[in-house]
């Protein structure tokens, strides 16, 4: 008998179907043993044997070590709290929940439980983010001073419009800012430290029939003194890149579309020494370009948080992103929401 560690996929959307593509790319480390959709054709498309139109009849059903949830954002919280609750290691997709307090309840159920839980960050996987974050590590960006977070990306009504949950509060927890800005949000964070305070404007511009902005803009203040922009927006026609840019007073990063557009470091200690771009996609690996702005075309950086993920399941690795990470990125959001609400700074 198989001694792989057995998965449940919970939600058999859009990224439920990448998750089952990489699982089964992974099938020499893990097993998918069960998928679980309220739409079971759904399920069906992806397991054929193995369709449940629940996480609670999966669990009836079948042995399972680890729970994926892919469901609407706002029904993370309560599929991750039942998987927990039986005992199950997770992975979230991002973001962990649609609020703070909701994260927090998934964190109280983890520490319950004692298992294993990863949020979905596939970008800190990337070889352009691991190397920015190494090199302010080893102190050659001097002192990160700023940094810019901007998605400037295009959604048709037709996204909006192709399922109920998205574009409202209660299940997508946001618009341009949280949905497809949390990852370059937690990239920021990843680099620029503890965010403290944060002040925003947001606005809905270019869709109908959503409660949430497609146009966020704010600044952040982090632990540290170093300032942050932030700018998120799905109403940026015909969608351009999701891009990071960090600057210290020893080096500067751009990262465009998960790829090194600019990259200049001064190692601690010695002379200075400069790399630019042209070696950067050499470092980077010199893939093609992974078009972030493609819903369509996810990149291989799932692959990576799961080998991780498998990694700290065998004790051979430390987990590199626990809900506690995606929190701090879910309560910059939310204080963007809550400032432009009230018009005032948000301290966190
Ligand atoms: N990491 C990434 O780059 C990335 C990309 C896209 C989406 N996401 C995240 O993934 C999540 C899902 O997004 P999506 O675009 O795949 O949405 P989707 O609407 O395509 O898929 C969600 C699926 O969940 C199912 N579902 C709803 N309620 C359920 C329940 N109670 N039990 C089981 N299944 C249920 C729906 O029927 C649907 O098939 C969101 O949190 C989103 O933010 C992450």
């Amino acid at each position: 008998m198989s001694t792989l560690p057995k998965f449940a996929l919970v939600g058999a959307g859009v990224i439920g179907t990448h998750h089952a593509k990489v699982m089964g790319e992974l099938a020499d480390r893990l097993s998918l043993v069960a998928v679980a959709d309220v739409d079971i054709d759904k399920a069906s498309a992806l397991s054929a044997e193995h369709a449940y139109p629940s996480l609670t009849a999966a669990l009836a059903a079948e042995e399972i070590d680890v729970v994926v949830v892919c469901t609407p954002t706002g029904l993370h919280g309560e599929i991750a709290i039942e998987a927990l609750s039986a005992g199950k290691h997770v992975i979230i997709e991002k973001p962990a929940e649609v609020t703070v307090a909701r994260t927090d309840e998934i964190i109280r159920a983890r520490q319950k439980a004692g298992t294993l839980v990863t949020v979905i960050s596939q970008h800190r996987f990337d070889p352009s983010t691991e190397q920015v974050l190494a090199a302010i590590a080893a102190g050659e960006f001097g002192r990160v001073t700023s940094g810019i977070a901007s998605i400037d990306w295009w959604r048709g009504q037709s996204y909006y419009d192709s399922g109920g949950w998205r574009g409202t509060w209660e299940l997508d927890g946001g618009g341009a800012l949280m949905n497809q800005g949390v990852h370059t949000v937690d990239l920021l964070i990843a680099a620029l430290g503890r965010p403290v305070e944060v002040f925003a404007c947001t606005g809905t511009l270019a869709h109908e029939r959503i409660e949430v902005e497609d146009v966020a803009t704010g600044v952040v203040r982090f632990e540290s003194g170093a300032l942050g922009v932030l700018h998120a927006t799905t109403a940026a026609y015909p969608g351009l890149s999701a891009r990071l840019q960090v600057h210290g007073d020893r080096g500067s990063a751009v990262i465009d579309n998960d790829e090194l557009a600019f990259f200049h470091a001064t190692p601690a200690g010695s002379a200075a020494e400069e790399r630019f771009m042209g070696t950067n996609r050499v470092i980077s690996g010199g893939g093609a370009p992974t078009a972030s702005s493609n819903p369509g075309m996810l990149s291989d950086a799932h692959r990576r948080q799961y080998l991780n993920f498998l990694g700290a399941l065998a004790g051979t690795e430390e987990l590199r992103v626990d809900l506690e990470t995606n929190r701090q990125a879910v309560a910059v959001i939310t204080a963007a929401y809550e400032s432009s609400r009230t018009g005032k700074p948000v301290i966190l």
